[in-house]
């Protein structure tokens, strides 16, 4: 993966833009800037990321990729660090890590996206030909879909595109009574045995929010089909659709968008508007019928989720060189427009991770690629111990501002469990309620990320295990309450179920922390919970890590390592 792979045979696309919509446009003038290279941040940046993506300002939210380099399409406003009409930014990268910035991709061309280009998602057709397809806004402000192509096929680096002269390719009519307001973000499309490609676009109808399907034969001309491919009352609009098919035997190889078959389970994933979720389900897709059926259906407070934390928008693409189906997801400011306009930019996206299918097959595994462990340094480790309720063991020589950790814990002394009651439904409301500093029988017990040296400030990420009716309940929380002094950020605590035995099993947690952010993944990838936080005191090398535990029974630390991170080339 290190190694540039521009003249390897195997190209891949990807996917992936995200967007917003009218709700949250919070328009402000600040200055302006014609791209995202012309002028400078402040120079103190307390909570830059060292390496997670980001531009050097203002607003951004989405990304994709092509052909041996990776290519990483955002929608980003080039004038300001709230939204507005977005255009398609361009980095593009060799390894996923380090990234190299191009001139924006897509820009207002045609009428068809006149007034923005917002969420699409990118197709390799026969031929090695990547075609993208994206949500335009025309000047009546209607979402349409619109089509371009690279201008030259033999630029790796895919600098130019061009929208086709027939755009929009998918539009609202008064036949097909499309509501033109919630109409966007085409997915990659598929192509099934009849030879016909697919793509769903999200929309709703009422509340009841819906993945359109149209069909095409050319990839230009697109008919609606008469039934959605899937859609469910009451959750609103959905954005960013996402349709993908897994390996069902737990392997964690990834599937290319078109297979089709006994060995692939497929996967509907959702960004709901309504509630800012990115939410999931698996099923069976019957390509006789064209239609998807989810094994459990979308539920309203327990649907399964990508990340439990401040997650949005995200997308997949298949890695056809390395076999991967890669995940990257938007993480937008918990802090105030005022503080992101001090600091010039705002939004970053999730380290990829890779995804697949549990052998379960009831839910997903996440784990950041590996190509992020080139940027640690020399590791830290702790010894076995026990460590007893109400104490704390710090974790020295890493910088803790910018770190990945990894601590496994053994719990053997399960007498006085805390009983689980059934009305706990809602686990980041009880996540909310039961925080670190509430003393509980098995847990709390975890990381302190980000600590300041006299505990004023820290974010806790632990575990809780109650004793359910048949089997150990796990609940996993990051607990942003004492995160900062500073009392604007958005600090609410959130909160998972971990399927997990604890005593069989044990329990694990990988940790990447890097400054303003706190990506938590917990049992080797069940769960995540990713947060945004703004330490006052914990800044630089200010900022320490300690393991926990605020029960009264003993648990055991197995192993920990820790290392400080490298920062990446990210301009
Ligand atoms: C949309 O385009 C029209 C015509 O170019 C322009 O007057 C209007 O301000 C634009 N609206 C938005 C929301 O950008
Ligand atoms: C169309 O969508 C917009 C945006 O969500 C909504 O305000 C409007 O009520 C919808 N129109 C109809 C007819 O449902
Ligand atoms: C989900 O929420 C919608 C709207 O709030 C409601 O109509 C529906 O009954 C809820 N479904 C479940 C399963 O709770
Ligand atoms: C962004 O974060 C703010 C503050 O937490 C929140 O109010 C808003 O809903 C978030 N927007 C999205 C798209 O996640
Ligand atoms: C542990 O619990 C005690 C008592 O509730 C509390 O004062 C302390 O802040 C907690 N520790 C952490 C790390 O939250």
């Amino acid at each position: 993966m290190k190694s540039p792979r521009i003249t390897m045979a195997s190209l891949l696309i990807f996917s992936l833009l995200i967007e917003l919509q009218a709700s949250h446009h919070v328009h402000m003038n600040l200055e302006t800037t014609s791209s995202s290279s012309s002028s400078s941040p402040p120079a103190y940046q307390p909570y830059r990321t060292g390496y997670h993506f980001q531009p050097l300002k203002n607003w951004i939210n989405g990304p994709m990729l092509y052909k041996g380099i990776y290519h990483l399409f955002y929608q980003y406003n080039p004038h300001d660090v709230v939204w507005g009409p977005p255009v398609w930014a361009h980095s593009t990268s060799t390894d996923l890590v380090n990234w190299t910035p191009q001139p924006i991709a897509i820009g207002p061309q045609i009428l068809a996206n006149q007034n923005g280009s917002w969420s699409g998602s990118a197709t390799i057709l026969p031929g090695n030909k990547p075609a993208m397809l994206f949500t335009g806004i025309n000047p009546q402000n209607q979402q349409v879909q619109d089509l371009a192509f690279p201008k030259d096929l033999s630029d790796p680096y895919l600098k130019e595109w061009v929208l086709i002269p027939q755009n929009p390719v998918m539009a609202p009519t008064p036949e097909n009574h499309i509501n033109a307001s919630s109409f966007r973000d085409p997915t990659t499309a598929w192509r099934l045995p009849d030879g016909r490609w697919r793509v769903l676009v999200g929309n709703k109808r009422g509340r009841r929010g819906m993945a359109l399907m149209f069909r095409s034969k050319d990839f230009v001309h697109w008919v609606l089909a008469k039934h959605p491919l899937y859609s469910y009352h009451g959750t609103g609009m959905w954005e960013c659709p996402d349709f993908y098919p897994v390996y069902s035997k737990g392997s964690q190889a990834g599937a290319e968008t078109s297979a089709v078959g006994p060995f692939v389970k497929h996967v509907l994933k959702v960004s709901l508007d309504e509630t800012k979720r990115d939410i999931y389900t698996i099923g069976s897709y019957n390509i006789l019928r064209d239609a998807y059926t989810p094994d459990v259906g979308f539920q309203n407070d327990s649907s399964l989720r990508y990340d439990y934390g401040k997650y949005y928008a995200s997308k997949t693409f298949y890695d056809g060189a390395t076999k991967r189906r890669i995940l990257l997801g938007w993480v937008n400011e918990s802090s105030i427009v005022a503080d992101d306009k001090i600091k010039g930019w705002s939004g970053i996206h999730t380290i990829p991770r890779k995804i697949w299918l549990d052998a379960s097959g009831r839910q997903l595994i996440q784990w950041p690629i590996a190509e992020i462990e080139s940027l640690r340094r020399t590791p830290v480790t702790l010894p076995y111990q026990v460590i007893k309720g109400g104490s704390l063991v710090p974790v020295s020589g890493i910088t803790a501002a910018q770190a990945d950790v990894e601590i496994s814990f053994k719990v053997s002394d399960v007498k006085n469990v805390e009983k689980f009651e059934t009305s706990w439904t809602n686990p980041q409301l009880l996540c909310s309620q039961k925080g670190a500093s509430v003393k509980g029988g098995l847990g709390p017990f975890g990381l302190l990320t980000l600590a300041s040296k006299g505990l004023e400030e820290y974010t806790a990420v632990f575990f809780r295990i109650f004793k359910g009716y048949d089997k150990f309940v796990v609940l996993m929380c990051s607990d942003q309450s004492r995160s900062s002094l500073n009392s604007t950020p958005d600090k609410t605590t959130y909160g998972t179920f971990v399927h997990v035995d604890p005593i069989h099993e044990g329990l694990s947690l990988r940790i990447l922390i890097d400054h303003s952010v706190v990506e938590s993944f917990a049992a080797k990838g069940k769960n995540v919970i990713t947060a945004r936080v703004y330490p006052t005191l914990a800044i630089g090398d200010k900022a320490y890590l300690y393991a926990f535990n605020n029960g009264t029974r003993s648990v055991q630390i197995t192993r920990l390592t820790a290392w400080s991170m490298k920062k990446a080339n990210i301009a």
